[in-house]
């Protein structure tokens, strides 16, 4: 991998390494119960926010924001989420102890899921992003990760393997297409997003993620403007302002920072020239073709 990991092949998909054994162990024991909330996302396609966004949505009752763990606590930190992936056989957390409903979040392809999680009720919301944006998210995440160990793979490098299909979670056209054609099987399962439509129009996915979750906004709350509320608390800039999240560390070590870099729309033309834009947008017309899901462009 680019940051000097391994990337197994694994039921279709490239693995980290550090996530093989987690990855397992979620596999084999993991039992979903109908309440739970399962965020999946390709890496660096909006996970922070969602978690964000659903933790506080879900908790509005528990906690007003004034009060809210996010304030301290890193979105990674908050759900058992990281547990899981990055568990080992013998460390998989007692996760009945978390309240309900218990949000849990994973990269893991819809394919490779627990059953129980394809079988029970729970819900599943999945968000995806312009694989040009998030191949430039994920190079500077990647370069901070490495930072002091490694040299820097180069952009070229990194951009030839990921028209190939490989990078963690990868191939991203099998990811986003196994989520979108179960969403489109069953829609009241699995709500389908795009980080790009979040930015522009974050009021009304608020309020569709709190439709979908089975806690809608009275309108009492509505006059209130608890959404906007909820829009604004989640946001880049307040998340990425908050000390936890400016200079802080996850549970596992990484900086907390490397989670906030812009969160913008389109900023791989900073980085890619238009041959190579082209031609990844010309492999993802290809691996797409047919299936009536395209991304959102800049
Ligand atoms: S990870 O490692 O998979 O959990 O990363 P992920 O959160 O999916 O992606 C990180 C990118 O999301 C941006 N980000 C946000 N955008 C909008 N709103 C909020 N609240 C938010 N939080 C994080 C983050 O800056 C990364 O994108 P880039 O383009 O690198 O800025």
């Amino acid at each position: 991998n680019w940051d000097g990991s391994y990337l197994y092949q694994y039921q279709g998909f490239w693995c980290p390494s550090r996530h093989i054994h987690g990855t397992i162990s979620f596999q084999r024991r993991f039992q979903a119960q109908d309440t739970d909330i399962i965020l999946t996302s390709f890496p660096k396609s909006g996970t922070t926010w969602l978690k964000a966004l659903t933790f506080t949505i879900v908790n509005r009752f528990r906690y007003e924001l004034k009060d809210s763990p996010l304030l301290t606590t890193s979105p990674h930190d908050l759900l058992p989420v990281n547990q899981i992936q990055h568990s080992t056989h013998n460390q998989t957390p007692t996760l009945e102890e978390f309240p309900t409903p218990r949000i849990f979040a994973t990269h893991i392809p819809y394919a490779s899921l627990p059953v129980s999680i394809v079988n029970s009720n729970c819900r599943i919301v999945y968000i995806c992003r312009n694989p040009l944006d998030q191949f430039i998210s994920n190079w500077h995440f990647l370069l901070e990760l490495r930072e002091q160990t490694k040299e820097p793979i180069s952009l070229d490098e990194a951009f030839e393997m990921i028209c190939n299909g490989i990078q963690a979670f990868g191939p991203i056209w099998d990811h986003v297409l196994g989520y979108w054609k179960a969403s489109a099987e069953k829609p009241h399962k699995i709500l389908f997003l795009k980080y790009e439509d979040l930015k522009v129009g974050i009021n009304f996915y608020v309020k569709k993620l709190a439709d979908f979750l089975g806690c809608p906004f009275s309108k009492e709350e509505e006059s209130r403007n608890v959404i906007e509320e909820i829009s604004k608390f989640c946001s880049f800039d307040n998340m990425k302002k908050l000390e936890v999240n400016k200079n802080g560390r996850l549970n596992d070590g990484i900086k907390t920072k490397v989670f906030f870099r812009k969160g913008l729309v389109g900023d791989h033309t900073n980085y890619l020239n238009s041959s190579m834009s082209e031609r990844l947008d010309k492999i993802l017309e290809e691996k797409l073709g047919g299936s009536g899901f395209t991304f959102k462009k800049p």
